[in-house]
Formats: C-alpha cells, structure tokens, sequence
C-alpha cells in the first residue's frame, strides 16, 4: 500500500519504518527541515532502540520531504502522527492537526482514494474535525476524491517503540466507514496475523497471542486512548501513594506491589513506586481529559488525584535529601539519569529535570549524567545550571549524595568500589526503587529508596 505518514517524531517515524519494513511504500513528511534532511542523510533524529539499523535497512524504499504534494496527499492512507501538546487550560493544543488537515485539503488529488488516519492522541470530536477541515478546503478548490477521516490511536511505549508496534495488543481503529476501516485492517495485517518475518533484534516474544482488531466509533476511539494513559498513569500513582503510607509504618512497597501485582486482575505492571512518572503522554494525556471533563461539568477524582500525587512524588526525592544532607545549600548531589524513563533520550516533563531544578534553586550543586539525554538537554534546556558528567562516576566526584533518576542498565551496573572512592558522602536516593540495597549498605552506603 502507500502509506504517507505526516510527522515524523517518537510515533511517526517509528510507524513509518515498520511499515515500510511490512512492505508498504512509505513517504514520511515533516514541516521541521532539520528533521527531513536527518532522514535524508540516513540518521533518525530521536533516540529509540532497534531504529537506526531497522531505518538503514529499509530507508532506501522510503521518501522523505517537508510538504505534503499531490502524490503523497493521495496515498491509501495518510496517517497524521503530529504533536498534541498542551495547552494553559490542559486541553489539547489541536493547532498542528488542523494543519496537517488543512495541507492535505489543499493537496489531495481529485482521483485520490484516501483514508486520513487520526494516529496523534487528540480530543474526541477531532477525527469530525479533521474531516470538516478537510471537507471545507476540497469543496473551495472544487474537487471530490474519495476520502474517509478515521481514528487509530497509539499505544506506543518510548524506549520501546518498534517492538509495540510489530507486537501490539490490540489495533483500534474507529471510523462510520467500512471501507476506510477494512483498508487500515490489510494495512495492518501483518501484524494482525503476525504473519511478517521479525526484523533482527526484535524477535516475536514468546506465547504472544495475535493482536486484537477493535473497531468502534471515532469518538470511542478517541476517548479510549486518553482512558487508557489515565489508568497507566493511575496504577503508578496508586503505588506512590501506597509508597508514602508503606514508609510511615515501616512496609516495603517493593514487596507490597509484587503481592498485590500478582493479583490476576490486578497484574503486576505499572506499579513501581518511585519519583513518579513523566514524558510526553501522561501529563498531558490526564490534563486532556480533565479539561474535557471540565467542558461537560463533570468530576473527575481518580483523574485529578493521578496528578496531585505524582506531583508530590517528585518532592519526595527533595525532601529525602533534605532529610540525609540537612541543608542542601553548598553540597554537591550527582544527579544519574535526566530522561523521563531509560532507552529514550525524550525529555518532556522528565522528573529528574524538576528534581534538578529544585536543587539548583536550593543552593545545590548539581553534576549529571545520562546516557543519551545530555546534548538534548544542554540543548532544550540551556537555562537549568547544571554540569553535565561524562560518565556515572564522574558525576559522583566529590558529590555527598547520588541521585537515580532514570534506571537505565548502566546505572544497574556501575562499579560501586569507585562511585565510594569518588564521593565524598555516603548517599545514594534511589528514585526509581532499582538498586540492591544490601548490596549498598554492605559497601558502606547510606541507601534511601521510595516507600521502603
Ligand atoms: N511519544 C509517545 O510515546 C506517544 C505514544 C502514543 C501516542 N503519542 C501521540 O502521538 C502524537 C505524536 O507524538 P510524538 O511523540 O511522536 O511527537 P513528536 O513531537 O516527537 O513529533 C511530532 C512531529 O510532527 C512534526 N509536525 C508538526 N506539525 C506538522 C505538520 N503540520 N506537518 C508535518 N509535520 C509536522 C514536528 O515537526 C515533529 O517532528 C502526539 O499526539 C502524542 O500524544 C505519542
């Protein structure tokens, strides 16, 4: 099939290479130059694991440019994979969709046969907008192709992103239009029937069951995507809260969690306790549905306590070194990790990045590393004074305290013997619940864990 992908970030790109690897004839468009001429040169502009040999293996069959034209307009079917971000009042900020909308009224061909995808996480009601946008324009420059706006959300993890998508659980595709829908089933059948040979480094995992195929109503669609980042982002902050209590009489969430996680209809993921959850989705993704909430004159409880407790957990990590150091002005904290989880080099409301914050404002002397978010964040971030480490125990040089902030493998396996020669203090936090305390405390560490 051809395929036009319309943003080519975390979701667009991704997307576009496991389709070309299907063997779709796949355009990727995005308005940002610097993004199309990376492509062009062979080097994916985002960080994500498994992608760069997966986009030299098959980037000779895909296309890359900055505008939309007729050709690549008229595809059988478009995806639109641009951002969302939020806006003030957490609503969703709709303003790139509409353009792509707008770009593809003006474009698509008279003879296309077209199916426009609502792949981006948008309100319900937008899949109807992009239709009326798109509708408008064809009308004004007087053509009629045949066109269907549906929406597919993505359930896509950052760190993981290739992998979810040859290996999803389900593909929910919402549209009034059983030939729209029945084209987005043979684009995906591949995966429905997982019928593809994987691709190098990402093999079928074991016992995985074939993806179930839900067609629904655009608006059900629409809405389940912000019902189920809501209810990820819930199990966590249920187990920060079970955290806090689990500290006060003296229980180890660690073990609490993997009691209640083995509960079938509980199940055992998203429940790590830690400095709480970040990146592009959740935040934004409650915020979304409070707001839409909020247009309905509706309460939302569970929905608003997911925030408030995340955003405490991120002070919990402050207060703990608060609490280990006294006073944080003039010492010196090693700070390991700045994404918002490992295997990303995403940035977006990363809490290592408020924790940093904090303790620069604090008085802190702030020494980081990560293995892949640095330059990112030197770059996005140049107002944050932080010193940036060459390596974990670089960053602990001379520091009273360590810091994890992101449990990326490197930190599992640092050499403990010379982060103690390097330190000056004996702390560690561990924010992410995924050091072996025995271990630490037998080396001489004085070890903080989250709810334990
Ligand atoms: N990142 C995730 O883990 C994830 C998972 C599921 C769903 N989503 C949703 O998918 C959408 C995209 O997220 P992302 O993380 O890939 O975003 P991103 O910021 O990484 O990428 C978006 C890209 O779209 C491009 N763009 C914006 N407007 C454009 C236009 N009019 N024409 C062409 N290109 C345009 C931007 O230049 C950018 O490169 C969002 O709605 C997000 O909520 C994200």
């Amino acid at each position: 099939m051809r395929v036009t992908v319309v943003g080519s970030g975390y979701v667009g790109l991704t997307t576009g290479v496991a389709l070309a690897y299907l063997g779709h004839e796949v355009s990727c468009i995005d308005k940002n130059e610097a993004v199309v001429e990376a492509l062009r040169k062979g080097k994916p502009p985002l960080h994500e694991p498994g992608l760069d040999s997966l986009f030299s293996e098959v980037r000779h069959r895909m296309r890359f440019a900055s505008e939309l034209t007729a050709e690549t307009a008229g595809a059988d079917v478009v995806l639109v994979c641009v951002g969302t971000p939020p806006q003030r009042n957490g609503d969703a900020d709709l303003r790139y969709v509409e353009e792509a909308a707008r770009a593809l009224a003006e474009t698509l061909p008279e003879a296309a046969d077209t199916v426009i995808v609502n792949k981006s996480t948008v309100p319900v009601g937008s899949a109807r907008r992009v239709e009326a946008i798109v509708r408008e324009g064809l009308a004004r420059r007087g053509v009629r192709p045949q066109v269907s706006v549906a929406s597919n959300p993505e359930f896509l993890r950052e760190g993981s992103a290739l992998y979810d998508t040859f290996y999803p659980d389900r593909i929910v595709v919402g549209s009034e239009d059983p030939w729209a829908v029945e084209r987005l089933r043979r684009l995906y059948l591949p995966i429905l029937e997982q019928s593809f040979t994987p691709p190098q480094g990402l093999p079928r995992p074991d016992g995985q069951g074939l993806p179930v195929f839900i067609t629904t109503t655009p608006t059900s669609a629409e809405l389940c995507k912000y019902a189920a980042n809501t209810f990820l982002a819930m199990k966590i902050s249920f187990a920060n809260e079970i955290a806090g209590i689990a500290e006060r009489v003296g229980a180890d969430i660690t073990e609490v969690m993997r009691a209640v996680g083995l509960d079938r209809r509980i199940g055992p993921r998203y429940l790590g306790a830690g400095a709480g959850w970040g990146g592009s989705c959740f935040g934004k993704d409650v915020r979304a549905l409070l707001a839409l909430a909020e247009q309905y004159g509706y309460e939302m409880p569970l929905a608003q306590g997911t925030l408030r407790v995340n955003e405490r957990q991120r002070r919990v990590v402050v207060d703990k070194l608060q609490a280990a150091l006294k006073v944080l002005r003039g010492s010196t904290v090693g700070l390991w990790g700045l994404t918002f989880k490992p295997n990303t080099d995403d940035l977006r409301d990363a809490p290592a990045l408020d924790v940093a914050r904090r303790l620069v404002e604090m008085g802190a002397r702030v020494r980081a590393y990560d293995p892949v978010g640095m330059s990112r964040a030197q770059r996005e971030h140049p107002d944050l004074a932080l010193e940036y480490a060459p390596s974990p125990v670089a960053a602990a040089d001379d520091a009273d305290a360590v810091v994890l902030m992101t449990e990326w493998d490197e930190f599992l396996h640092v050499d403990w013997q010379a982060v103690a020669k390097a330190m000056r203090g004996r702390v560690v936090i561990d924010g992410r619940n995924a050091l072996d305390r025995s271990a630490l405390e037998r080396l001489g560490f004085q070890y903080w864990g989250i709810g334990r």
